[in-house]
């Protein structure tokens, strides 16, 4: 039988009756990979990609991340296949702004037809009539580059005053483009790489959590190569628990505007992610995990 967990609270996206709990579920692992080509046609085990969906949601998740260019297009109809007809409270969160080249890259998609496109084929595929909430992806493909983002943002204003989209996050941005951006639309989201090894947006998310923004952050576990650091293990041996586990404590512990989406193509994975929402640290563990970040940062300087 599937536990049901406390997935560390909850947080409600501001302007919506959209209350997610703060642990929830990225499923950019469940598309396979073909040699090179990463997030690429369909899983080793596409039984496996369900039941880790529906565990998740049967243990109390109800806020799942996704892309149509996962796959592209498998990752959104293994959520369907999974999870359809959809529970009244999961959010599914998706993004817009990039596509998939046949060699596996990752070019943007920014144009208008290509946003009204990329709305059509979340719909079409995610078996729903509205998005619940659509990012828009700009920059690269780990860190955001200035610019202005007017222009794709007015698009999806409009597919939002047209009923296609609830509400608007931002993905990979700067905080100028999002003060941009509130210019254009209300956003409800900010999703950027960031983790214990990369805290970049230190400053971001607490701006953000003052605003009663959500910031939810990408590779939360290093992503496709996870977090390594003795200091880390260390901390883990410490509690019992596993350096994955304490990885996503940190962030749920970092601020109360944190929610996470870890991802993994496992059940097993899944359990033990979701029961780092139970796990609290000590403040001496955070301070030993906040200096890895520290370190990280040195390092970067010195290298510049
Ligand atoms: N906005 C953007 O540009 C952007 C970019 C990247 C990702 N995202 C979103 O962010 C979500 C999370 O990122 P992510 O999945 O790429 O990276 P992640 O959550 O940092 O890490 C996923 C990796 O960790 C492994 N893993 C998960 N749980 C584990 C555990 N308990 N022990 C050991 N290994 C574990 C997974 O392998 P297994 O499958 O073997 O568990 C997978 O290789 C994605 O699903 C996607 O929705 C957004």
């Amino acid at each position: 039988m599937t536990e049901q967990l406390d997935l560390t609270g909850s947080f409600t996206l501001p302007g919506t009756s959209m209350t997610l709990n703060r642990m929830g579920y990225g499923a950019m692992q469940l598309a396979g990979r073909d040699g090179g080509k990463l997030v690429w046609g369909p899983p080793r085990d596409v039984d496996e990609a369900i039941a880790v969906l529906q565990e998740a949601v049967a243990s109390g998740v109800n806020h799942i991340d996704t892309a149509d260019y996962y796959g592209p297009h498998v990752t959104n109809q293994i959520i369907r296949k999974a999870l359809s007809p959809y529970p009244d409270d999961l959010v599914i969160v998706t993004k817009l702004g990039a596509r998939r080249g046949q060699d596996g890259s990752w070019p943007h998609a920014l144009s208008r037809q290509e946003l009204i496109d990329g709305v059509h084929d979340n719909l079409r595929n995610l078996g729903v009539d509205v998005l619940d909430v659509v990012n828009l992806r700009v920059g690269g493909m780990m860190e955001p580059s200035e610019g202005s983002i007017e222009e794709p943002l007015s698009v999806l204003a409009e597919l939002k005053r047209r009923g296609l989209v609830r509400h608007i996050g931002l993905s990979n941005v700067t905080p100028t483009q999002f003060s941009e951006a509130r210019t254009v639309t209300d956003i409800v989201c900010v999703q950027n790489f960031y983790n214990l090894a990369q805290r970049s947006d230190d400053a971001f998310v607490d701006d953000l959590a003052a605003r009663g923004i959500a910031y939810v952050p990408f590779f939360p576990l290093g992503g496709f190569s996870l977090l390594q650091s003795s200091a880390l293990d260390r901390v883990a041996a410490s509690l019992e628990a596993t350096p994955m586990q304490v990885a996503l404590a940190w962030l749920l512990q970092r601020s109360p505007n944190m929610l996470t989406i870890p991802g993994t193509s496992s059940v097993k994975h899944l359990r033990e992610n979701l029961r780092a929402a139970a796990l609290k640290l000590p403040p001496d563990a955070i301070a030993t995990l906040n200096a890895i970040g520290e370190r990280v940062q040195v390092a970067r300087q010195s290298n510049q």
